[in-house]
């Protein structure tokens, strides 16, 4: 006679650790680290600091160059909406952190 209970005690380990850390990852706000890392990952491979700091001198308005990331990421190699917001963050403080006034 087979049983039909198939919860192992790893699957219980497993799924409790699960529902521990989901509130933990949905409640998570982006670090300097995240936003960093989604660049690199999406945008690394072929752009580096110095075309950070050029398009920072092409657009030195911050909020017009928001603006024009916001849209030309929905078609340049486009990442995901959540990234997008994370790479965006992370060029415009590596842009507003080389030209703020030492
Ligand atoms: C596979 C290579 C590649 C990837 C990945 C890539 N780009 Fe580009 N990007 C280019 C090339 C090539 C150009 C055009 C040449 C140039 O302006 O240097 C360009 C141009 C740009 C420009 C200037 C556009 C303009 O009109 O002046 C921006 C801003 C830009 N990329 C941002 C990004 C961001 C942010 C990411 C990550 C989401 C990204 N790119 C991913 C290759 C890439």
């Amino acid at each position: 006679m087979q049983s039909h209970c198939t919860c192992t005690i790893d699957n219980i380990t497993k799924l409790s650790l699960v529902l521990a850390l989901a509130p933990m990852m949905l409640t998570s706000t982006a670090t300097a680290n995240d936003r960093e890392a989604a660049f690199k990952a999406r945008c690394g491979e072929c752009h580096g600091p110095r075309d950070i700091q050029f398009w920072g001198r092409q657009r030195p308005d911050a909020a017009a160059r928001q603006v024009w990331l916001d849209q030309f990421l929905r078609r340049h190699y486009p990442p995901s909406e959540a990234e997008r917001d994370l790479i965006i963050g992370y060029i415009q403080v590596r842009i507003a952190g080389a030209t703020a006034p030492r």
